[in-house]
């Protein structure tokens, strides 16, 4: 048996070796180990990456048509129901971000581009596609607005309908 723990412990300053990592290495686990879940409580950055991991959770749009109405910002519109066409330039849509394509007709005005879009114009048919119980005029007129901005065009957003002018 003694000659057994001989092999691992020869000298009496092995044993001190051995006595003193054993106590303070779990001692310095556990100091890095509050260190780190200290970090996360106390630093603002930690909290606000947790906070956009939960955020697209928190802020699901279930569609409730009794609960306040939450508009689509123009990007989410665009991503929606513009992008098929406006990204690719497909059937001679002008493309998204395409100054070029786009100055001779920002000379039409917001409200020229909105009642067209509204109305359909070309191969764009009516509302880009979109259906009105989906997406509003407002919200259309908000598509426009970041369309055209891609391309120069320095539209100011819409105002909101209704008293719901918060929801941004
Ligand atoms: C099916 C393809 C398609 C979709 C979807 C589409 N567009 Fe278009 N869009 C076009 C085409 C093609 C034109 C060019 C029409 C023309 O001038 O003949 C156009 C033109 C436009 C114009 C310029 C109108 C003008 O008076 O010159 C605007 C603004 C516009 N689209 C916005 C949108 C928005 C916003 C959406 C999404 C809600 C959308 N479009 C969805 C194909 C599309």
């Amino acid at each position: 048996m003694s000659e057994e723990h001989g092999n691992l412990i020869k000298s009496p300053k092995q044993l001190a070796i051995v006595v003193f990592a054993s106590f303070f290495i779990p001692l310095i686990v556990i100091a890095l180990l509050m260190v780190y879940v200290g970090n996360g409580k106390t630093k603002g950055a930690d909290a606000d990456a947790a906070n956009k991991l939960i955020k697209p959770v928190a802020m699901l749009d279930f569609k409730d048509a009794s609960g306040p109405k939450v508009f689509k910002t123009g990007e989410e519109v665009y991503k929606q129901a513009c992008a098929s066409c406006h990204t690719s330039g497909a059937a001679g849509a002008p493309k998204f971000g395409d100054v070029g394509g786009w100055s001779a007709r920002l000379g039409r005005g917001y409200d020229g581009l909105l009642t067209a879009l509204i109305k359909g114009k070309g191969a764009m048919p009516a509302r880009g596609g979109a259906s009105p119980s989906d997406i509003s005029n407002y919200e259309l007129g908000r598509a426009v607005v970041y369309l055209a901005g891609s391309a120069g065009g320095k539209f100011p957003e819409p105002k909101a309908p209704e008293e719901k002018a918060e929801a941004k």
